[in-house]
């Protein structure tokens, strides 16, 4: 794995204040991204992926959601406080994203070819000509079908895996050097899957391009990623090469994700489940926030929060079994 990181997410909160109460969303993440690494960040539906995503680029609705601690930093800028001048200059260029839902990213009032080029000429020097043929080649690409009328249809007149793709197209049309893909795949169907995965693949290798691909799927995980970082009740608890966590999954959350995985050389009727619900973000369980569904549960996991410690250089785990406190 190269060393060179390229951006450092430390302690970063996320909080949306609402009248139910605080919602706790992003409650100390912690990671680092390297050139050329595709970085996976997997949990269950809540666990506050999209939102440590968004956050990256202060893209979350504010109010009520505020960034109440923590740096992201990205070529030494700090992406919390730095003006959002140079930040609107590094969003889209530097630093692009797939969002989960690409049917409400795109503006329904403007053709594709539209968006495509406006994103272009945001960010770069070019004649129309010049950004109507890199619209051209994204989208040929992305393996869209009849590039010149794709380019003149509005979002509606689209499928949703077409929908997906284009949007693909555009988060990519600066050459970013970070892309963060949220649930990219989710709206498509396994043949265009496979391809959007080829595509990232492609980009990664010969690009250097860095991706946090975000997921609920283990097997898209194996697929692509180098490390990943599993997050619980907006935190990160785990992280390590993709190979490691698969083999040796350290914390007893991650452990029961990747029992949960369907085994095909088992005659099981029911796939495995982790009991219990996702913690509540206005209300968190007081300690370790796994710790009501926890099997390996000691006292002090209801009172004290465990903080990530390294169990070898590249992997870490945020629980108390590792921690020294338990034994
Ligand atoms: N605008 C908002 N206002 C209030 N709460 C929010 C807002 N956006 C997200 N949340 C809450 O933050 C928490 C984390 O949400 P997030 O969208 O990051 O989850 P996720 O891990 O991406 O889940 P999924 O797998 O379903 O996409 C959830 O409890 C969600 O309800
Ligand atoms: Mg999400």
């Amino acid at each position: 794995m190269k060393s060179e990181a390229l951006l450092e997410v430390k302690n970063l909160k996320t909080w949306f204040y609402t009248r139910r109460g605080i919602v706790k969303a992003v409650n100390g993440v912690d990671f680092t991204l390297s050139r050329g690494e595709c970085l996976c960040l997997v949990g269950e539906s809540g666990c506050g992926k999209s939102v440590t995503a968004l956050s990256l680029l202060r893209l979350f609705d504010s109010p009520p959601g505020k960034i109440v601690e923590g740096e992201i930093v990205y070529r030494s800028i700090d992406l919390v406080t730095c003006s959002l001048d140079k930040l609107r200059q590094i969003r889209g260029k530097d630093i692009a994203m797939v969002f989960q839902n690409a049917q409400s990213a795109l503006n329904p009032i403007f053709t594709i070819g539209d968006q495509i080029i406006e994103q272009i000429n945001t960010h770069l020097d070019l004649s129309h000509e010049q950004a109507l043929e890199k619209a051209r080649t994204l989208l040929d690409k992305m393996r869209i079908p009849e590039v010149d009328r794709a380019l003149k249809q509005y979002p509606h007149q689209m499928s949703g895996g077409m929908k997906q793709r284009a949007m693909i197209a555009m988060s990519l049309s600066c050459d970013p050097c970070i892309l963060i893909a949220d649930e990219p795949t989710t709206a498509v169907d396994v043949t265009i899957r496979a391809q959007i995965m080829n595509i990232l693949q492609e980009l990664k290798r010969g690009r250097e391009m860095s991706i946090i691909f975000i997921t609920h799927d283990l097997s898209l995980v194996r697929e692509i990623g180098d490390r990943a970082a599993v997050i619980y009740g907006g935190r990160v608890i785990e992280i390590a090469p993709v190979e490691r966590i698969m083999n040796e999954p350290a914390h007893p959350y991650t452990r029961g994700l990747i029992s949960c995985l369907p085994d095909v050389s088992s005659d099981a009727t029911r796939l495995p489940s982790i009991e219990g619900n996702t913690p509540n973000p206005i209300d968190m369980p007081s300690g370790c926030p796994f710790h009501p569904r926890c099997n390996s549960v000691m006292d002090v996991c209801r009172s004290v929060l465990p903080e990530i410690t390294n169990i070898l250089d590249v992997h870490a785990v945020a629980c108390h079994l590792y921690s020294g406190s338990g034994k």
